[in-house]
């Protein structure tokens, strides 16, 4: 069926033959761009190529350090059965071999011939020869929620990560203002890994929002770190975030209230919340992202403040009709071509809508959601 369909552009034709799909060929009166040495293209061959059903798309994920990516894991596998293909999906280890462990597994996906590549990076600078081996083996590379820099990289797809900072940003302002309708108000900011390119990018996305509001005196960091690299949690991991929360409870708020916290995401805002709340003290206003379950119900409970809806399932979906697309050697659809420059190109993008969720618009925000619509009942 999908013979008749399928015509795999040059780029990609040459490869497959060497990657196990059956291959049609015939004399091309006009000679294909060669996209490798030595490839069947090159000598002015076209050739048809049936990507036979069961060919592999290798996704290669972080380290599990939220809930969003154990979730992506088993809709990838899920998806990439539906639609026919042989899903090989991993993790990265946690800890300190990460980073070499995600580099082990893309490699060994090339290795196993998947036909396309996607990859939520550990750390988007360290994959430069996973995206060279994927290139010369005409395998389509899609960075998948957190950019990846390198030349090779072909499609990035993931949620507005700019705007789901501005919306924290917003919403740490909006937080404030409902508990105590005067500033000013002491907050101290958290970021995500530093190894995470996204990192940055949600904190400079809140710090849009914010920046006006310190410069102002409106909002007060009474530690003084406002620098990406004070702020900054190592691996995304909890203790880490929570060991500084404590640090600043006691060298800043013995006496001072702390009104606010921008956290990045909803594992960090808990911790957060866990040690002031074991220190006594009243619960700040707390930013989060990523629709997790414990956070969901301390937003219920009044807890946490707010959290954003990243859609693993939409994005999931969004990456293999990409991944599926270029299966057959055609252009997937992007809508933005200018925000992310990789310092040698600017990868095309899919971006996704990110929405807040505070107490006020949860069940309407999870309605088709169902794990997480009966929470805000
Ligand atoms: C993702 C977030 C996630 C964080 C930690 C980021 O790159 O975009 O959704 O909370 O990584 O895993």
């Amino acid at each position: 069926m999908r013979k008749s369909m399928v015509a795999i552009a040059a780029a990609c034709s040459s490869l497959l033959i060497l990657s196990g799909c059956s291959t049609e060929s015939e004399t091309a009166t006009e000679t294909a761009a060669p996209a490798a040495s030595g490839s069947a293209a090159a000598a002015g061959t076209q050739t048809t190529t049936t990507c036979a059903p069961g060919d592999r798309i290798g996704v290669a994920l972080p380290a599990q350090t939220s809930e969003n990516w154990t979730l992506a894991k088993q809709l990838f596998e899920e998806q990439i059965t539906a639609a026919g293909f042989t899903p090989d999906v991993q993790f990265a280890d946690s800890g300190s071999s990460a980073v070499a462990s995600q580099q082990a597994n893309a490699d060994n996906m090339l290795t196993q011939q998947a036909k396309v590549l996607v990859i939520g990076a550990e750390n988007g600078q360290q994959l430069g020869s996973q995206a060279e081996a994927a290139e010369a083996a005409g395998v389509p590379l899609i960075a998948y929620d957190r950019p990846i820099d390198a030349k090779a990289t072909d499609y990035y797809v993931a949620f507005d990560n700019f705007k789901v900072g501005q919306l924290q940003g917003q919403a740490l302002l909006d937080g404030l203002k409902a508990k105590k309708a005067e500033g000013p108000y002491n907050i101290e900011l958290f970021s995500g890994s530093s190894d995470d390119a996204n990192s940055a990018v949600f904190f400079g996305g809140a710090m849009d929002v914010l920046q006006p509001k310190i410069d102002d005196g409106t909002l007060v960091v009474a530690s003084g770190q406002t620098d990406i690299k004070q702020t900054a949690t190592a691996g995304w991991k909890a203790e880490n975030a929570q060991s500084r929360t404590d640090a600043l409870l006691t060298s800043t708020y013995g006496t001072k209230s702390l009104d606010g916290v921008l956290s990045p995401n909803d594992t960090l805002a808990r911790a957060i919340l866990t040690s002031v709340e074991s220190q006594g003290k009243p619960l700040p206003v707390v930013t989060g992202q990523d629709s997790e379950v414990e956070s969901v119900k301390s937003i219920m409970a009044g807890k946490q403040y707010s959290t954003i809806n990243k859609d693993t399932r939409v994005l999931v979906a969004k990456a293999i009709d990409m991944a599926k697309v270029l299966q057959t050697g055609k252009t997937p659809e992007v809508n933005d071509t200018k925000s992310y420059n990789n310092g040698v190109k600017i990868v095309p993008a899919y971006l996704l809508p990110p929405v807040i969720v505070t107490k006020a618009n949860a069940a309407e925000a999870y309605a088709n959601d169902p794990v997480l619509s009966p929470l805000t009942k």
